[in-house]
């Protein structure tokens, strides 16, 4: 929709009504809003015409570019013909269908199944309550904690900001709650080891399995982590780190879970960033970002069928199926969620 509105009027409005996340509300009401009005291809637009080139592509998810036509046409098409439908109750749409069939062909090896969430939060609690419910099951509630890192991101519900490991997210709401265990992350920069990273990145395995063992294995469940952690810095992890995480998980009978909903579909070359590790993850993986300019058409006519601008998904695996035995039903998800 186009505004008739003056940059200056919609800054004043926005000033007045709109509540901005993770922004400082005084110093932009004194600056003025930045409204961006139109975007194409990896350009934007702001309300006083100044073209931009948007480098973080919206903020970690615009990854086809912006008004992809084939993607508008889609959109426009699946609005006209079903707007919306749940997944509630033995009951689905054909494009969700389409669209976890196309997500398992490009998903790493033994991940065949895909739960939708509406955010990269939502897909990490997703996570988090199949794993807790997939434990119980197994007989082992007392694994209960869950480890993440420090400059970690992983969302901001209550309990996926208890998973992130900045503490500017975290400390304005006594948080993290009971249960999250933080281990270093290998960001070698801030401990001044820069010229050594892969010496930093040993370190903070040995440092993650002594806080594994002062914990108790027993009482882990598990580890999720960012293959690069992006709002903790774009950190790319030392060479062999990742894969000795994962190991270390195994190790201890820990799940581990690649938060890939910034380096998921194609970010990095790959479809997944785990597949560039070689995590192979045997039994969890969590959230990929996916939103309305992936290309094929089952993604693009799903996606049409939402009104909302950002969209992810969970990749969930097995451990759905477990927690949805024929005897129970899986009392979760989301009527937004395909
Ligand atoms: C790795 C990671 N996980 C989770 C999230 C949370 O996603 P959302 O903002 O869609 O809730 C983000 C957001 O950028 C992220 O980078």
């Amino acid at each position: 929709m186009r505004s008739t509105v003056s940059p200056d009027s919609l800054a004043r409005l926005d000033a007045q009504h709109h509540l901005h996340p993770f922004t400082n509300h005084e110093e932009m009401h004194t600056k003025g809003t930045h409204v961006m009005t139109r975007g194409e291809g990896v350009y934007l637009w702001d309300a006083r015409g100044q073209k931009l080139l948007d480098g973080l592509a919206g903020l970690w998810c615009v990854n086809v570019g912006y008004s992809c036509n084939e993607i508008v046409e889609a959109v426009h098409e699946q609005m006209r013909r079903l707007p919306y439908y749940c997944s509630f109750f033995n009951t689905t749409t054909e494009s969700a269908i389409e669209l976890a069939d196309k997500i398992s062909a490009v998903a790493p090896r033994g991940l065949g199944h895909v739960m939708f969430t509406n955010s990269g939060s939502e897909a990490n609690e997703t996570a988090l309550k199949l794993i807790r419910g997939y434990l119980k099951l197994r007989g082992q509630s007392k694994r209960s904690k869950i480890i993440t890192r420090k400059y970690s991101y992983h969302g901001v519900t209550l309990a996926t900001t208890s998973m992130t490991g900045l503490s500017n997210c975290t400390e304005p709401f006594d948080l993290p709650l009971p249960g999250f265990v933080q281990v270093p992350g290998p960001l070698a920069y801030a401990a001044d080891k820069e010229k050594e990273p892969d010496a930093y990145g040993r370190w903070c395995l040995e440092e993650t399995e002594r806080i594994i063992l002062r914990e108790d294995p027993a009482t882990i469940a598990a580890i999720f982590a960012e293959p690069i952690q992006g709002a903790g810095g774009v950190i790319v992890p030392p060479a062999g780190y990742l894969r000795a995480l994962c190991d270390l998980a195994r190790k201890h009978g820990i799940l581990f879970v690649a938060d890939e909903v910034i380096t998921g579909f194609g970010r990095l070359g790959s479809w997944f960033a785990s597949e560039l590790w070689n995590l192979e993850p045997r039994r969890a993986r969590a959230g990929e970002g996916l939103d309305e300019r992936l290309s094929p058409r089952s993604v693009r006519r799903w996606c049409a069928m939402r009104s909302r601008t950002r969209l992810s998904t969970a990749v969930i695996w097995r451990m759905a199926l477990l927690t949805a035995d024929t005897r129970r039903v899986a009392r979760r998800g989301w009527r937004i969620c395909g």
